[in-house]
This record gives structure tokens, C-alpha cells and sequence, in this order.
């Protein structure tokens, strides 16, 4: 309550520092203490391996993102105290810019009568179970996190050994509105990734619905989902109207039509640098059409359309934007077919 650290000599501080406990109670020392070296001796009491650069060299936001990430990659929705976040929240919120949420744990689920039906294993088709799957909501932490910068979800357990089931990766459609929702909310965001949530078209439709014109989002990472061709051409039209800077849809089913639709948007675009379309299936129709994007106006620097079924069509049509000396700097055409 009367707090003397900043008062005493430098010297004295050093000391004081040194000894104080890393056990004290976050709600006394969040706010108190900005000493890094304090931080560091928290975060190496907790975790093995810290490597600050990854939280914008502080060790005090290292501490209390990692801290954050923990308590919402155990949360079980229905079983954890909703105020375990909530009570957090108030020593994080001024420290925390990034989330990196590696997983996301679904509700205990009670042994039901679906469980019998042993043949149906693509989880796909109990639309009338899903309501009880769904996750932690977004929307709780990212309207109370003034600061949030990066938000990086994935829609999955690890680790679940021989637990698995289906039902431990879905990405439920309450999940898909309450993200969503929680996105748009976040004006401060810049860069969000929600990778390996088996994100389908409808989906991706649904978030970036919530995206459009957002004041800040300058990075999108969709890689590892199901985004088909009604899915890319969503994300053509978020291209048209964001402040979108790079753009990654490695791993999806996109084919000709979603990049001829994504290509267009490129085409009228003066933001972009970085375009990452790797293991999907745009062939050379659609190749060629981001190569004529290119041709007529780009600031694009990064290409990759490695795995794409490419073939010579395609080298060509690039073969004519290097030649005309446009911003792009690198084009990655790994595993495909352009020949001699
Ligand atoms: C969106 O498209 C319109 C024309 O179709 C163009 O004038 C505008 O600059 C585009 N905006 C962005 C951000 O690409
Ligand atoms: C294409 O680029 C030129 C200059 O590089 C610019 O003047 C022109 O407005 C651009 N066109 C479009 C459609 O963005
Ligand atoms: C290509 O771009 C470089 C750097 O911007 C410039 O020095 C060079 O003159 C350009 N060459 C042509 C042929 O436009």
C-alpha cells in the first residue's frame, strides 16, 4: 500500500531487488515493479527456455504473456472459474501484446450415446452435438486487452497421445462467430494467425466478414485449414478492403478460380508485399493469373506458390514480370513441374 522501492538509492534498490521473492503475489508486484532483472528471475524460475525476442525483447511482457497463454491453453470451458482469467486480467493488461494460444481445450464431455455409433469417424456430421464443444471465448480477454497487438490461436489439443479423438479439433461455428467477434473488437490488432482449425469456407467467410475494414490488421495467416475457392475469394475482397500487408494461405484447397479472384484484388492493390499461396491447387490458371497481377501493378516483394501444380504457362508469365524490374524480390516455385 505504500510503496517505497522507487524512494530508496539506486544502490539500496539493487539490494532490495535481489532479495525480494519471486513467490510474492502477482497482485502486489505486477504494477510495483518494472525491474527486468526481477522479471528474468521469475520467468527462468518458471519456464526452461525464454527467449525474450519473441516478446518484444521485454522480460516483464515475457512473464506475463506466457502466463496468460498458460492459464487460457488449460482452460476448460464449464469446468475452469471464468474469474481465473478475469482476475488476471487486470496485472496483464499492461503488458501483454502478443497471445500465442498453441491449444484449446474442449469441455469435459459426459459419455453420450453418439459414442456408440463407433462407424462415424469424421466428426463432421453431429451438427446437433456441437454447441457443447465449444472453446474459450475470445471475446472475454480481447476487449479488456488494450494493448493486443498478435493474436495466434489454434483450435486443437496437444499432445493428446492415445486420447485422441475427433472431437479434441473442432472448430465449432459458436467458436468461429465468438472469434470473429473478437477480432473486430480488437482495434489495435495487427497480425492474426488461426492456423490448423480445420477453418472451411464457411468460416473463413464468417471472420472475414468481421475483418473488413479493419483500422490496424496489416497480417493474416490462415495456413493449415480447408479455405476452397468461396473461401479465397473472400479473402480477395478482405485484400481490397483492409490495410493488408501479408497474406498467408499455406496448405488450403484453393484451385484456379480463388487465385484468379485473389490475383484481381492484387491487381487494384498498392499494399501488399507478401503473398504465400504453398500446397494448395491453383494450377497454371491460376498461376498465370497472379503472374498478370503482377504485370499490371504490384508492390508485392514475396512470392510462394511452391507445390501448386505449376508448368510452363506459369514460368513464362513470371519470366515477364522479372523483366520488367517490378518490387518483387522473391518468387518461390518449389515442387512444381516448370520443366527445362
Ligand atoms: C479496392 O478496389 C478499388 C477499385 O476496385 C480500388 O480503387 C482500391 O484502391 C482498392 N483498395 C485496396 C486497399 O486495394
Ligand atoms: C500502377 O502503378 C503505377 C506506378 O507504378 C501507378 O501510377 C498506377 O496508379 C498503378 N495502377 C493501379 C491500378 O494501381
Ligand atoms: C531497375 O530498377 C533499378 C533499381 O530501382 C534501377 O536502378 C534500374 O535502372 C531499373 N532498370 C530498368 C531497366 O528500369
Amino acid at each position: 500500500d505504500n510503496p517505497v522501492l522507487d524512494k530508496l538509492l539506486p544502490k539500496h534498490k539493487i539490494k532490495v531487488l535481489e532479495k525480494l521473492s519471486t513467490k510474492l503475489p502477482l497482485k502486489v508486484t505486477a504494477n510495483l515493479i518494472s525491474d527486468e532483472g526481477y522479471w528474468e528471475r521469475c520467468c527462468r524460475e518458471r519456464w526452461s527456455i525464454c527467449d525474450t525476442s519473441e516478446h518484444g525483447g521485454s522480460w516483464k511482457s515475457l512473464f506475463f504473456e506466457r502466463h496468460l497463454e498458460n492459464i487460457i491453453e488449460r482452460f476448460i470451458p464449464e469446468a475452469t472459474d471464468p474469474m481465473q482469467v478475469a482476475n488476471v486480467i487486470p496485472f496483464c493488461q499492461g503488458y501483454v501484446k502478443r497471445l500465442r494460444i498453441n491449444q484449446l481445450l474442449p469441455p469435459v464431455k459426459e459419455p453420450s450415446i453418439t459414442n456408440e455409433e463407433e462407424g462415424s469417424d469424421t466428426g463432421s456430421d453431429d451438427g446437433i452435438d456441437e454447441p457443447t464443444l465449444d472453446h474459450f471465448d475470445f471475446g472475454f480477454i480481447t476487449t479488456r486487452l488494450s494493448l493486443l497487438e498478435e493474436l495466434h490461436v489454434i483450435y486443437g489439443v496437444k499432445g493428446c497421445g492415445m486420447n485422441f479423438e475427433w472431437n479434441l479439433f473442432q472448430f465449432t461455428k459458436r467458436d468461429c462467430v465468438s472469434l470473429a467477434n473478437a477480432v473486430k473488437a480488437c482495434k489495435t490488432l495487427k497480425v492474426f494467425r488461426l492456423q490448423r482449425s480445420k477453418v472451411d469456407d464457411e468460416k473463413v467467410r464468417i471472420i472475414i466478414s468481421s475483418l473488413l475494414d479493419h483500422p490496424s490488421l496489416v497480417e493474416l495467416d490462415l495456413s493449415h485449414n480447408l479455405i476452397g475457392d468461396r473461401g479465397a475469394r473472400a479473402v480477395g475482397k478482405l485484400i481490397n478492403r483492409s490495410k493488408l500487408e501479408k497474406v498467408n494461405l499455406w496448405d488450403n484447397k484453393i484451385r484456379a478460380p480463388g487465385a484468379q479472384a485473389i490475383a484481381h484484388a492484387l491487381s487494384r492493390n498498392d499494399r501488399l508485399t507478401s503473398l504465400n499461396l504453398r500446397l494448395n491447387r491453383i494450377g497454371d490458371e491460376g498461376g498465370e493469373a497472379v503472374g498478370n497481377a503482377l504485370l499490371i501493378n504490384s508492390t508485392l516483394v514475396d512470392l510462394h506458390l511452391g507445390s501448386n501444380e505449376l508448368t510452363e504457362p506459369t514460368a513464362l508469365t513470371l519470366s515477364q514480370v522479372l523483366g520488367l524490374n517490378r518490387t518483387i524480390k522473391r518468387i518461390n516455385l518449389c515442387c512444381n513441374r516448370i520443366g527445362p
